[in-house]
């Protein structure tokens, strides 16, 4: 949470500051706030809310100097209020900072010996307090800068500017992502890549514990034994339209539309050209594993549960999944034989590297999927393997769901072929019905004006259910997530199955029920599910196909027919629609849909 940049340039770095920090402000949005060196001197803006507020702050008070920190907040310690705000400043430093500084608590005590005293709640305000004592004790800034870092304990990108240095931002990173971009004559920092792409493509990405010293003329990077260290430089291509709104009113809602394309990737990436076999970017033995622990946050944990079904089914191995924040406390046993499969948008979620790392120390093959290459997930893991979504900006996330259920059916399909459960002749036709989806989808998307029509129903409600059986029932728990998050309404998912056991009593005249229900083995179940629900006045939106709909539609409020799919795949294209209801629910209501209240996209604290 939290995005920090820095810019030591030729020309004024307040815009570019602002333009970095607004590409970062999926990370968090309560407050953002700029430093600059004008003079010599440190000067400061800083503003609550979305980072229009500092814009317009910084036109009737501008703020001049070619070299720069900024900061857009997930507030964690301290309320959403200026004084909060980063960058944080003590005598000679600024700092801004990107995590949780675990013992600040501890060094409060020190810095109130030492005489000092902070303005704000917040534990970043503790690291420039804990910088300034070294400096008033005779310390150069990077040396300062580098006694500071070595006291803190917790999660942390850092960066800071010093009066009197127009030409230094000492830069660290210990958990918490950090890039140190290239330009010529100029440096750049951000918390990723995405913020530089405007100024540079040329990135270094910074190890965990390092330190870096950047001047305009380049960078220093030293190890977590404060070593000197070189970190290759890259080439990042940064696809300028791909973050935009490409004239939709929201990210959510291009994101949503591109679905067929991006699957369309996925499948490209994994496949062979033919589409017949497959072909995964890197490889993966999954012969002699008997077990599969999958672990992810989120909607990324909904991703895994539906790939439970499909592994056990197709490949008939057993698969736990959990739920990083509950595994990674719990020290689960995890015998020889298990892999570990991480799956995540960012790659940087807290918890689940907090997993990984457990099960790095229990010597476990690990396997993750992410949607950023050079994350720290990706980069911590064995096999790494890429989901191709594509930047995902809205905090709500839609395309890299379904780009994860594709590259986890391949995965199932590769062990069941691996490990003899199905054969070539099979897999092949299995591919094709992966390869149908991207249409299916561009199908179910035509249905858009039919769903935001009952979605202004929906925005009345005060609680919604969704119901799934099977594979649809992670389904029900996305797209219970999906509305929740987005549009402030109560939603819970449900294994259909369960309905009787609790959840019915919740059903009356003002509830609505959607309910997954394609025409499967499974159907008939789920229907009768349904058909009690409607006994008992519940208003359903019932999801199926034609087959579906002809059978048990009569009965219900509003009926979605989607094309037919393959019965096992079918939760990708399900989760289109489940994805629409809640956007145009949300867009009813009037909210911020893309960056929803008291959500940050990227949860890179615990
Ligand atoms: O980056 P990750 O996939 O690890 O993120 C996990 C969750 O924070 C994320 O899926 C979150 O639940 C989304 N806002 C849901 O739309």
């Amino acid at each position: 949470m939290c995005g920090i940049v820095g810019v030591l340039g030729a020309h004024e770095a307040a815009p570019l500051l602002v333009e970095a920090l607004k590409r970062l402000e999926y990370r968090g949005y309560d407050s953002a706030g700029i430093a600059t060196i004008n003079n010599e001197r440190l000067g400061r803006r800083r503003a609550v809310g979305k980072l229009v507020e500092l814009s317009d702050l910084l036109v009737h008070d501008p703020l001049a100097g070619r070299a720069g920190i900024g900061h857009t907040r997930w507030a964690t310690h301290g309320a959403a209020t200026t004084l909060n705000a980063h960058p944080h400043k003590a005598g000679p430093v600024a700092v801004v900072h990107n995590g949780i500084i675990e013992n600040y608590r501890e060094l409060r005590a020190e810095i109130t010996k030492a005489g000092l005293s902070w303005d704000s709640e917040t534990d970043t305000e503790t690291v420039a307090l804990l910088c300034q004592i070294y400096l008033d004790q005779g310390m150069a800034p990077v040396e300062a800068a580098k006694a500071t870092v070595a006291r803190l304990e917790g999660a942390f990108a850092l960066a800071f500017l010093f009066d009197g240095e127009p030409d230094l931002i000492v830069a660290a990173r210990r958990g918490s992502p950090l890039a140190i971009g290239h330009g010529e004559g100029e440096m750049y920092l951000g918390s990723d890549a995405i913020a530089l792409g405007p100024l540079t493509d040329r990135v270094t990405y910074l190890e965990d514990g390092d330190l870096a010293v950047l001047h305009r003329a380049g960078v220093e990077i030293f190890d977590t034994a404060g070593g000197r260290v070189q970190r290759p430089v890259k080439s990042v291509q940064i696809d300028q339209t791909r973050i935009d709104k490409g004239g939709y009113r929201h990210f959510m809602a291009k994101e949503i539309a591109e679905q067929p394309a991006v699957i369309r990737a996925t499948l490209d990436a994994y496949l062979n050209t033919a589409g017949d076999t497959i072909a995964l970017p890197k490889p993966l033995d999954l012969t002699g594993i008997n077990r599969i622990t999958m672990v992810a946050c989120g909607t990324a944990y909904y991703a895994c549960m539906t790939a439970k079904y499909w592994i056990e089914t197709l490949a008939r191995i057993p698969v736990e999944v959990d739920i990083a924040s509950e595994f990674r406390y719990r020290e689960p046993p995890l015998p020889a034989g298990t892999l570990a499969l991480f799956v995540s948008q960012s790659g940087e979620t807290a918890d689940t590297l907090a997993a990984l790392r457990y099960c790095q120390s229990q010597n476990l093959p690990i396997v993750s999927l992410t949607n950023v290459a050079e994350s720290s997930i990706a980069r911590n893991s064995h096999v790494a393997l890429p989901i191709h979504a594509g930047p995902e900006i809205g905090v709500a996330s839609t395309k890299a769901f379904t780009c994860q259920l594709t590259a986890l059916a391949v995965i199932a399909l590769h062990a069941a072929l691996e490990r003899g459960q199905i054969t070539p002749a099979e897999l092949a036709r299995h591919l094709k019905q992966l390869a149908a989806l991207p249409g299916l989808i561009n199908q179910a998307l035509s249905l858009t004006d039919r769903i935001a029509k009952i979605s202004r129903q929906l925005a009345e409600a005060q609680d919604i259910l969704f119901l799934g059986r099977g594979a649809m029932f992670p389904m029900a728990l996305e797209a219970a997530l999906k509305m929740k998050e987005i549009s402030y309404i109560h939603a819970e998912g449900y294994a259909s199955g369960e309905l009787k056991h609790g959840p019915i009593a919740l059903v009356e005249r003002t509830v609505p029920v959607v309910v997954f229900a394609p025409y499967d083995g499974l159907f008939g179940k789920t229907v009768s599910n349904m058909e009690e629900v409607i006994a008992r006045h519940g208003q359903v939106v019932l999801l199926s196909d034609s087959a579906g709909a002809e059978e048990a539609g009569d009965n219900a409020a509003h009926v979605l027919t989607l094309p037919e799919a393959d019965a096992i795949f079918a939760p990708i294209l399900y989760a289109v629609p489940a994805q629409l209801l809640a956007y145009h629910t949300a867009v009813a209501r009037g909210t911020d849909v893309d960056q929803p209240r008291n959500l940050a996209k990227s949860v890179t604290v615990e």
